[in-house]
């Protein structure tokens, strides 16, 4: 059978459905890195996405509205010729951000969001936010101006258990940030967990979710398959299935607070093959047809299109896109590596096979 439906169409058994159109979608959490690393991952996102939310954690982050704006100048810069993609930036909060520089970043234009990671959580987060406390300057500025905070949502503290991270900072520090500010917009960043999921469902409309491709589709377990994985290594840590169900049903029940963001990350191999290797996946080679995978697993294609290019539009206050992308039921394989400047790097499911594929504009 070859049914073609709109993926916003009434629901039809997944399994019949081989092709999928749909509004062309964003990415709404990336990370694009910088120099020569940055032309070696751009193509891949603007394949498949008009706009992204670029992350601010490079060396040295990026804290500031000017640094905000080079950093979208080199990325335009390092367009493939002839290519359209709006690079939405965002600041890294520090203790010392201040109000100001929440001004400014709002009067730019350019900066849609800041970013807060608490010292310390992941890659390049050591000039991150040591206390929520002390970023109260920066938050109410933007809780007047309604900039959203972007929350790596994991506590630091080393005596809670890692796979219990995520729940501690909500205890902690988000559930009394949102109520003490009920009219800060929040997006709890990559969510992990069921607590996260019913978090963001017990709040009002200013707090929402992203979601990756990897949470989607795997739970803790691929980390470990016959040894261990270190490309399946990310932070938030993948967690039990139980966990992962959660996140599945969050992103298929159409509510407009889950969205996509793949959080791709790339590193060198090496840095990830290492004693102590690094924190991320990188999947922008197939981020649509990783979520089409998750979807189409859960028989839900006919939710896609919103989670993919409606919600997260829709809670950044910014138009919908008007062009279409078209995904079709086609096994192929990932490369086993992409060349990474003058590294390669190994994206999810290297060497494995995709159920999808996204078809060259037409
Ligand atoms: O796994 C991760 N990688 N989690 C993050 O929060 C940061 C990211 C990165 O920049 O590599
Ligand atoms: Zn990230």
């Amino acid at each position: 059978m070859n049914a073609t439906v709109a993926a916003n169409e009434s629901k039809a058994t997944s399994a019949t459905i081989d092709r999928i159109e749909l509004t062309q979608p964003d990415d709404w959490h990336l990370h694009l890195r910088d120099g020569e690393h940055l032309p070696a991952v751009l193509p891949f996102t603007v394949r498949q996405f008009a706009r992204a939310i670029v992350m601010p954690n490079l060396r040295p982050p990026v804290t500031t509205t000017a640094m905000a704006v080079a950093y979208r100048e080199r990325i335009l810069a390092a367009l493939p010729a002839g290519s359209r993609f709006d690079p939405l930036m965002t600041l890294y909060l520090t203790d010392r951000t201040t109000a100001a520089e929440i001004e400014a970043a709002v009067a730019s234009g350019v900066v849609k969001a800041v970013k807060y990671y608490p010292a310390g959580a992941t890659t390049n987060s050591d000039s991150g936010v040591t206390h929520v406390d002390r970023t109260r300057p920066a938050l109410e500025a933007m809780e007047r101006l309604g900039l959203p905070l972007l929350v790596h949502g994991e506590v630091t503290d080393q005596s809670v258990d890692l796979f219990d991270r995520e729940l501690a900072f909500i205890e902690r520090t988000l559930a009394p940030l949102v109520r003490d500010m009920p009219g800060l917009r929040v997006v709890m960043e990559h969510i992990t967990t069921r607590d996260a999921v019913a978090f963001v469902e017990s709040c009002g409309p200013n707090v929402a979710a992203t979601l990756t491709p990897h949470h989607l589709l795997m739970n803790r377990n691929a980390i470990f398959v016959g040894g261990i994985r270190p490309h399946y290594y990310c932070l938030p840590v993948l967690k039990r299935e139980v966990h992962r169900q959660a996140l599945m049903d969050a992103a298929v029940s159409g509510n407009p607070k889950f969205f996509l963001g793949t959080d791709s990350a790339p590193h060198a191999r090496h840095t990830k093959e290492a004693d102590c290797g690094c924190a991320g996946c990188f999947n922008a080679h197939a981020a649509l047809e990783l979520y089409a995978e998750a979807f189409d697993r859960a028989d839900a294609l006919h939710r896609f299109e919103a989670f993919a290019s409606f919600h997260g539009p829709d809670y950044y206050r910014l138009p919908r896109n008007t062009g279409k992308v078209v995904l079709v039921r086609e096994r192929w394989d990932a490369p086993a590596e992409y060349p990474y400047g003058g590294d390669t790097l190994v994206p999810l499911r290297a060497g494995e096979p995709l159920q999808w594929r996204m078809l060259p504009a037409a």
